[in-house]
């Protein structure tokens, strides 16, 4: 058996090596392993230098966060740093891949750091609502100065090895090609001329500038709304200006431990495992996908674009249909539009952009140019009637064995897969704008639609580095379709007397990247009205549908898209100010249904919008739209601007109780009991005593519909 960390001395140089696939998290055996190997290092009088490396894609991208909420076994990390600084020989760290977190603070233990060119180094830790717990605040900032520390761990940001090496984080930067043989060159060298112990915990403390420290706690106190840990991190990084190192070390970890403890680091680590979990399907386990290099694209709007960006830029062949020239015309203008923002944003040279359109590109009117898509994506009108037009035209001249999907939003993808004589094939992605940027893609499977073709599907979003959520087929899938509750609800809460820009400012407050008025702005309020033109006919008589809403939409009001909604949207206004014209219209709907509006506290709006999510969320896993909570949880996360510290709002109902949630639920529905139906999944949780987390493990075969 291959050991965790094993040693092997020559001519006088130890290399130390870091085995723990997949990424040499620091776990247990891992720190005792290095303990072990640093003191026969040190024992060892024929070895000179040690030569720290980690074994396969990686250096050590951090502590083991799946011990993360164990009691800590002995010996923790910041003692096996403290360890290997105080060895009395010279170690070498050598990263490549990412040296992250615990990874990165191994390597500050080490005298001496150096850095393949592919390397990634960073402080991680806020973004999992924790600190760095291994010196990370005190001995980055001795190296590289207060500001760039800041920088790096409040942010959480990685930074390549050549700003590493600017900033004497890495002392060189080695062309070598593999760790052990840049390792061994370095330490030869060291060997031979005598080199020395350095720890970095013994360089003087950094100048501390007070403007400095005010602007990273002015801008973080903006931008990690609700979030803990970012000013935490502040606070432990400026103690390294003034504390001696000990004293910096012990707050560092008192700091760790407090938000190791805490809430949000549980929320932002189910976030992280949850986004690696919804992957791993027992459906598609062992199922060989299909083979993707060309797709297509039908229908060039927003949306096409997007998704012809995202191919492209993945290195996919794209060939894209309009319905006429002009539609054509309109696509590449767009296409070209998202294309050149790339290359002003440094993401993409005009040399990279001009070879890609030429070479991996191509419009036309007619469909047999899709003949040799192994994909085509459809993104035409959200119309039953033109979806049908498109798939009878995609049967027809698509090879056998494409896949045929479409990006509808809301509409029945098993009826869609009827206009087809291959509904095996057929299968919902639906992307979300702008397509070339969020990183969700839900997997819609209808009842026909075959496993290799999920398994495509789930393929599909890792060559486009997305997050692929598998849903079933209802009004919505999962996203939508709980965005359609919260967002009805939101209306309900404004009927009942709270103002709309009351609302998105308690849920901004509440660390939404966004309120539901201002999202419903953006997105184009004339979604909003189609969709309840189109549910009008099957519509309950007891459901409350706000006409405020509708009577902005005849007016033309459409949101930031024609410059006026719930917000006027100017050039100099992006994010818009409050729409004088609307709060009338909601009177006279008020006025219409004889409601005295009443005062809403911000706490009432949030648990309202809250209970109103998890009360549907409930309902799509009990109904087995979405597998598993924690499915839902990262659709919300990624899609719809849920607060990540919160960890979606199954985890997040888990943390205030199910039975809270359900208590919620029945009180409300005193007031409106057919919009408030109890999910029959919550209420069985709150009866069981149960959590949603309890459904997150699934066996092969089983859904928890
Ligand atoms: N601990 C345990 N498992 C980890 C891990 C970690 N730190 N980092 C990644 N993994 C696991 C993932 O869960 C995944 O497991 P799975 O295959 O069972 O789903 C596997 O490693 C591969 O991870 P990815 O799918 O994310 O692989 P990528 O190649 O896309 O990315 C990565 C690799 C950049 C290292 C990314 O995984 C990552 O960012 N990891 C988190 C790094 C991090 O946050 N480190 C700090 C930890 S906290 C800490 O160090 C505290 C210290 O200060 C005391
Ligand atoms: P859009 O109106 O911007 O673009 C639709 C495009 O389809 C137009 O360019 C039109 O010319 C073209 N088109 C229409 N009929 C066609 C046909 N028969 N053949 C070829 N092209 C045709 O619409 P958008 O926003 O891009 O939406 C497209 C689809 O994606 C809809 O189903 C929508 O529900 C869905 N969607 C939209 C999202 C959004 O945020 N806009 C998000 C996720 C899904």
């Amino acid at each position: 058996m291959t050991q965790v960390v094993s040693s092997e001395t020559r001519d006088g140089i130890a290399v130390i090596c870091i085995d723990n696939p997949p990424v040499n998290a620091a776990s247990f055996a891992v720190r005792k392993g290095l303990v072990e190997q640093i003191e026969a290092f040190e024992a060892d009088t024929l070895a000179k230098v040690a030569v720290l490396i980690g074994a396969g894609r990686t250096f050590v991208a951090g502590a083991d966060i799946r011990e993360f909420g164990k009691p800590p076994e002995a010996p923790i990390l910041p003692d096996v740093v403290s360890r290997i600084e105080n060895c009395a020989k010279p170690v070498v760290a050598v990263i490549h891949g990412t040296a992250f977190g615990g990874g990165l603070e191994l390597a500050l233990g080490a005298h001496y750091r150096i850095a393949l060119p592919n390397a990634q180094i960073g402080l991680p830790e806020v973004k999992l609502g924790i600190i760095p717990g291994a010196g990370g605040t005190q001995r980055l900032p001795r190296l590289a100065g207060i500001e760039a520390a800041l920088d790096i761990a409040t942010s959480g940001a990685p930074i390549g090895s050549g700003k590493a090496l600017a900033l004497g984080i890495v002392d060189t930067i080695s062309d070598e090609g593999d760790p052990k043989a840049a390792g061994l060159k370095f330490a030869k060298e060291l060997a031979a001329t005598g080199g020395s112990i350095r720890p970095t915990g013994g360089l003087p403390a950094p100048k501390l500038d007070s403007a400095v420290a005010e602007r990273f706690r002015h801008k973080l106190s903006k931008s990690a709304r609700g979030q803990i840990a970012p000013l935490r991190c502040l606070d432990a990084v400026l103690a390294s200006a003034t504390l001696p190192i000990e004293d910096g070390l012990k707050q560092e970890r008192d700091i760790f431990i407090e938000l190791m403890n805490s809430p949000q680091r549980e929320g932002l680590i189910h976030a992280f495992l949850s986004e690696r979990q919804v992957a791993k399907l027992p459906e598609i386990e062992g199922i060989t996908p299909r083979k993707i290099a060309k797709i297509g694209v039908v229908g060039g709007g927003t949306m096409g674009c997007g998704i012809a960006v995202s191919a492209l830029l993945n290195g996919l062949h794209v060939t894209l249909i309009e319905r006429d020239e002009d539609g054509v015309s309109r696509a590449r203008i767009g296409l070209e539009r998202i294309l050149g923002g790339s290359v002003t944003r440094g993401k993409l040279t005009a040399d990279k952009r001009d070879a890609m359109l030429e070479k991996q590109f191509a419009y036309s009117t007619d469909y047999s140019a899709l003949g040799q898509a192994d994909l085509v994506v459809e993104a035409v009108f959200e119309s039953m009637e033109v979806k049908k037009e498109v798939f009878e035209q995609l049967d027809q001249h698509c090879r056998p064995g494409a896949i045929l999907a479409s990006n509808t939003s809301y509409l029945d993808v098993n009826e869609i897969a009827q206009f087809t004589s291959r509904p095996g094939d057929v299968l919902g992605l639906h992307f979300f704008s702008p397509a070339h940027i969020m990183k969700l893609l839900e997997v819609v499977v209808a009842d026909k639609t075959a496993p290799d073709v999920v398994a495509t599907g789930f393929a599909l979003a890792k060559t486009l580095r997305k997050i692929p959520v598998r849903a079933g087929v209802c009004d919505g899938f999962i996203g939508n379709r709980i965005l359609n509750t919260y967002r009805t609800h939101a209306d309900h809460m404004v009927l009942d007397g709270a103002d709309p820009y009351q609302i998105d400012r308690a849920l901004v407050a509440a660390g939404f990247a966004m309120g539901p008025f201002a999202v419903s702005d953006l997105a184009g309020l004339d979604i909003g009205w189609a969709t309840r033109q189109r549910l009008a006919p099957t519509r309950d008589p007891r459901e409350r549908i706000a006409k405020f809403a509708d009577a902005m939409c005849e007016q033309g009001w459409f949101g930031a898209k024609t410059g006026r909604g719930f917000y006027l949207h100017g050039t100099d206004t992006p994010r818009g100010t409050p729409n004088p014209e609307v709060l009338p219209l909601i009177d006279a709907d008020r006025a219409e249904r004889g409601i005295t509006p009443r005062a809403f506290a911000d706490e009432e709006i949030v648990n309202r919008y809250m209970a109103a999510m998890v009360n549907e969320a409930a309902k799509v896993v009990g109904e087995g739209i979405a597998l598993r909570p924690l499915d839902v949880d990262v659709v919300l996360l990624n899609g719809y601007g849920f607060p990540r510290h919160l960890g979606g709002p199954l985890h997040y109902a888990d943390q205030i109780g199910v039975k809270v949630m359900l208590e919620r639920v029945e009180s409300y529905a005193t007031e409106d009991a057919y919009f408030w139906t109890p999910a029959p999944l919550l209420q069985e949780l709150a009866d069981e005593g149960g959590k949603f987390a309890d459904l997150n493990t699934l066996e092969k075969g089983t859904s928890h519909a």
